[in-house]
């Protein structure tokens, strides 16, 4: 274990840990009446409007979080990502996914090598393949084209896929070519994901993509042996090389598969798989830019100065439903960490609880307890201009104007709350006076976002992307492993060996816990 400064050693941090009984005093009911404070609250880029005055914070505060920015190395550690460092020193490895979004006249260094040329080689192997399926020069086993896509993946190589793929769904520009196709997720490894999957679907016309950094993943490898077999049944083994394809780092394990290498694209191991999702090419511009770094510190401040451990991700727009989901994955296996980047364990909580779901749906769910129950800190993303306008004859207002009306009263409820002074003017009975009084001071920021098109989408997975980033070099640790996921996994082969004994040879259980022996031995049963 090696020693090293904690930034929780620094002066800025110890400031910003007095500072909090500051913010303790006020109420956001006050902060809001300082239009000074709130207009340098808000800040335009490309298009996009973040309004963080919702936020616990005074200039004063903000003025302490870029003190431990400083403190924290972060313009440091953003270079050295940039510049192909390998930051991820637990894995030896650079953490270069801003090179799948760099455009081509870019350079971006990996051991000394611009990898841009090699990005854009598999990003243009990508297009063809893609523009062949669609054209129909690409034909299936008996000829005919291929109408559905079943992607099968899981963890980074399904949730990003996954929410661009809802994002864009029904954006008329996006969605052209997709028009009369299906592109299905398969990831569990429960046989009824598999069953739904391919309910429906003709072996004949379906293509299945295997999408694994490592071609390792059980789950994955699982999943695409059973899709190679559905193939096989109904169309011969031969047929696989026409029907599966695969996007990994591990091509010659692509190919003992069975897989065509020519059709298989390649990545490489300085992409993380939760990074990997592409929504369009020059999505990184402008990731260096202040937006990032004050959303990460604003982060960092609620979760490790306030006590505030989880966030709600709340997109008013349906086409966001997969947004939260892939920034759970994104946020909580990148930042869910005990331990600093050099090994030293923590002696504050870092890491994020996220989770959310589109306004107006979590409304009616959870809001309850955002409201009245316990405090988290929210993050408000609507959308200008809807994919999909409605406006109802002898209605005024248009469906979504609608959904929008609710995006911006619910951070005002949030901060403000209703006193039980207010509840007496209204005559409440007494009685409900304390169920119907509202605390408010519930920080919460505001992203406006243009429209949904895909550069939007790119926009909103990169923010998030370089947030948390952000918030893994101000905690000081490393954003770009998962070594919390390796344990359950051995666990798991263990307990797949005994499955395996106990019903090819009849093996009692042996070797657990009386817990797991008794569980297991009913489960054989
Ligand atoms: O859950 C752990 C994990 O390693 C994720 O980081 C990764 O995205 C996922 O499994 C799938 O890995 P692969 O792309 O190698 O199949």
């Amino acid at each position: 274990m090696a020693s090293s400064t904690l930034t929780c050693d620094t002066e800025p941090w110890k400031d910003l840990k007095a500072h909090v009984q500051d913010i303790r005093k006020t109420h956001l009911r006050n902060l809001m009446n300082d239009t000074e404070r709130c207009k340098s609250m808000m800040v335009e880029f490309d298009g996009l409007l973040l309004d963080y005055s919702r936020q616990c914070t005074t200039l004063d505060t903000m003025d302490k979080l870029f003190k431990l920015a400083e403190a924290a190395h972060l313009k440091q550690k953003i270079n050295g990502m940039y510049n192909g460092d390998k930051i991820n020193s637990t894995e030896n490895r650079a953490v270069l996914h801003v090179a799948l979004r760099a455009s081509k006249d870019a350079v971006i260094c990996c051991d000394g090598k611009n990898v841009v040329p090699e990005v854009w080689k598999v990003l243009d192997k990508i297009r063809e393949f893609s523009e062949r399926v669609r054209s129909g020069s690409w034909v299936g086993a008996t000829g005919k084209a291929l109408k559905d896509v079943v992607a099968i993946g899981i963890g980074g190589s399904f949730l990003g896929p996954l929410f661009v793929h809802t994002a864009l769904q029904t954006d008329p520009e996006a969605s052209k070519c997709a028009r009369g196709r299906q592109l299905r997720f398969l990831a569990n490894v429960d046989p009824i994901d598999f069953a739904r999957n391919i309910a429906g679907l003709n072996p004949e016309t379906t293509l299945a993509v295997v999408v694994s950094k490592t071609f390792t993943t059980a789950e994955t490898m699982l999943n695409a042996r059973t899709m190679r077999e559905w193939i096989s049944a109904a169309l011969g083994p031969a047929a696989v090389a026409k029907h599966m394809v695969a996007v990994s780092t591990n091509l010659p394990l692509v190919e003992k598969f069975g897989i065509d290498p020519n059709n298989a694209f390649a990545f490489w191991d300085w992409v993380g798989g939760r990074y990997s999702a592409v929504a369009v090419r020059n999505n990184g511009k402008g990731t260096k830019n202040i937006q990032h770094v004050l959303l990460g510190l604003l982060s960092v401040w609620n979760v490790t100065f306030l006590g505030y451990p989880a966030r709600a991700i709340l997109p008013y727009s349906q086409a966001l439903e997969k947004f939260a989901p892939h920034i759970q994955q994104v946020s909580m296996e990148s930042n869910g960490k005990g331990v600093s980047i050099d090994g030293v364990p923590l002696p504050f909580e870092a890491g994020e609880i996220d989770f959310g779901e589109p306004g107006t749906n979590g409304q009616h769910s959870f809001y309850q307890l955002i409201h009245q129950g316990r405090v988290v800190p929210c993050d408000f993303i609507g959308i200008v201009k809807s994919q999909q306008p409605v406006s109802l004859k002898g209605e005024v207002v248009s469906n979504h104007d609608e959904l929008m009306s609710n995006f911006f009263a619910q951070p005002d409820a949030l901060a403000y709350g209703k006193t039980p002074e207010e509840l007496q003017k209204e005559n409440v009975a007494p009685h409900l006076i304390p169920h119907k009084t509202f605390s408010g001071n519930r920080p919460s920021l505001s992203l406006l976002l243009p429209s949904l098109d895909a550069y939007n989408v790119g926009q909103l997975l990169a923010i998030y992307e370089h947030r948390i980033a952000v918030q893994g070099f101000t905690w000081g640790i490393n954003s770009f492993d998962q070594w919390g996921v390796e344990l359950g996994k051995s666990l798991a082969s263990q307990v797949r060996k005994q499955l395996n004994a106990s019903c090819t040879k009849g093996e009692p259980v042996k070797g657990f816990n009386f817990s797991t022996t008794t569980m297991l031995t009913r489960y054989l049963e």
